[in-house]
């Protein structure tokens, strides 16, 4: 084994895939992100390569909106499994790889978070993991009795005195509370059971957890959002962040800045690992891989493809989409604008070449090439520490996780930066971060 250090890998499986226009590739079944045997399939294929966690993210609210006239119909960022039943479901059928699924700070109460994640602890013998979240449409506001999407500021603030709650209830039995002493009749030590007695702001809950200690400790909490407020809870708490950087410099830049706040926190930097999302397309020649992604692109359906600029850019589906990018007519957000022109502008992108770049990973980092100039990238990151892992984003599932498979993981372990062999049961050992203390017991 060389001395290069050896990264992480989450995999994730929502819809069929982070292409606009994955259910449209020939290799696709549409209706395949409503079937349990294609995760199935899947997190086995990841298991079996070694992966450290499978992750789905989530909305919890139909977030595509019919904009142009005609998108919505076209879309597969529409229909799909809860993430939290499906993982539940794939525990019993793996054996090693973490299940990681996304829930919102903004509409969950925290004893439901702390209860559930808890018990898919359990039920997988340590490999549960929480995305936080905050939500951020407004579709989501309309399922849960409001009119408008709470304000920033109050979600984060919300969100922190969330993620404490939950941490509070997982503590609420010690390790060895339970006593099972069938002679003395004392099912559990009663002074290992603590009773949170949490008043906040936002919540108030009095606990505790009906649910004991979980083979982790507590779930591994994992976070993905770039305030500051987001960077503060995941500097305090979580033990994996997805990052949505492009660009290496401001890769760098964001690791550093979150790393550094880890300190007053009492972490070591290596408790968390960043993870940046990407999405390849890969082929055995450059040429190969290129045309994987024109193919992917072609199928990108007018309507779909200006629905990625709509929201910052309003409606350019008066314009020929095979010209220059116009000046906005009606930008919606004028600073996403203006950067989505200026990259326009830069490589003389047409409408069509503009939205492509965006539609081919969901607004992800894109990478296209052969399986060396990936990991060759792949490593620059790491090397320039920018990263300590990747969630791998496949255009299409399962297509792009067995491509992976097959071509990129032999070469990381070519070069000493994968593992072979899991390095325990749970997902903590794998990711090499530590079990959290028990406050109660942590002196
Ligand atoms: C890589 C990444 C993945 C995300 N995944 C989700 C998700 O699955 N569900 C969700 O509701 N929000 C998701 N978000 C949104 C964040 O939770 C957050 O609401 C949003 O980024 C705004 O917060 P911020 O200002 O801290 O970035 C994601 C954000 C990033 C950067």
């Amino acid at each position: 084994m060389s001395a290069r250090r050896q990264i992480s890998l989450g995999l994730s499986m929502r819809y069929l895939g982070y292409h606009a226009a994955a259910w449209r590739h020939p290799s696709a079944d549409p209706a395949a992100a409503s079937k349990y045997c294609h995760f199935l399939r899947i997190a086995q294929t990841a298991e079996a390569a070694k992966f450290d966690m499978v992750f789905l993210a989530d909305g919890i609210g139909l977030r595509t909106k019919d904009e142009p006239p005609g998108a919505l119909c076209r879309s597969h960022q529409t229909a799909e499994l809860e993430p939290l039943t499906l993982l539940s479901a794939l525990a019993p059928m793996t054996r090693h790889i973490g299940l990681v699924a996304t829930a919102s700070t903004t509409y969950n109460e925290p004893f439901h978070i702390a209860r559930k994640w808890a018990s898919l602890d359990h039920i997988s013998g340590g490999r549960a993991g929480w995305n936080i979240v905050t939500s951020w449409s407004e579709a989501e506001a309309w399922n849960f009795n409001r009119d408008r999407h709470m304000d920033h500021e109050t979600r984060y603030e919300r969100a922190g005195e969330f993620v404490e709650v939950v941490k509070g209830l997982w503590d609420s039995w010690e390790a060895d509370a339970m006593l099972h002493d069938k002679s003395s009749g004392l099912f559990f030590d009663q002074a290992k059971l603590h009773v949170l007695g949490h008043q906040g702001k936002h919540f108030k809950v009095r606990g505790p957890l009906t649910v004991k200690r979980t083979p982790q400790g507590r779930p591994v909490l994992v976070q993905a959002g770039a305030s500051d407020q987001g960077l503060e809870i995941a500097a305090r708490s979580a033990e994996v962040v997805y990052s949505a950087a492009h660009h290496l410099d401001a890769a760098r830049a964001y690791y550093a800045d979150l790393k550094s706040r880890l300190a007053k926190y009492g972490r070591e930097p290596e408790h968390l690992k960043i993870m940046p999302g990407i999405t390849l397309f890969i082929g055995r020649t450059e040429a190969e891989a290129r045309e994987k992604f024109d193919l992917l692109n072609a199928l990108v359906a007018p309507e779909i493809g200006l629905s990625y600029l709509y929201g910052q850019m309003g409606d350019l589906s008066g314009h020929d989409l095979d010209g220059p990018v116009p000046e906005p007519p009606n930008p919606l957000v004028k600073s996403m604008a203006r950067n989505l022109l200026a990259l326009a502008r830069r490589d003389s992108l047409t409408i069509r070449e503009l939205y492509t770049t965006i539609a081919a990973g969901f607004g992800g980092r894109v990478l296209v090439g052969t399986p060396e100039q990936i990991v060759d990238d792949m490593e620059e990151w790491v090397v320039a520490g920018a990263a300590d892992g990747f969630n791998i984003c496949p255009p299409v599932l399962p297509l792009g996780l067995d491509e992976f498979v097959e071509l990129v993981i032999p070469e990381l372990r070519r070069r000493g930066m994968f593992r072979t062999e899991y390095a325990g049961p749970t997902l903590r050992e794998n990711l090499g971060v530590p079990m959290p203390p028990n406050r109660y017991t942590a002196t």
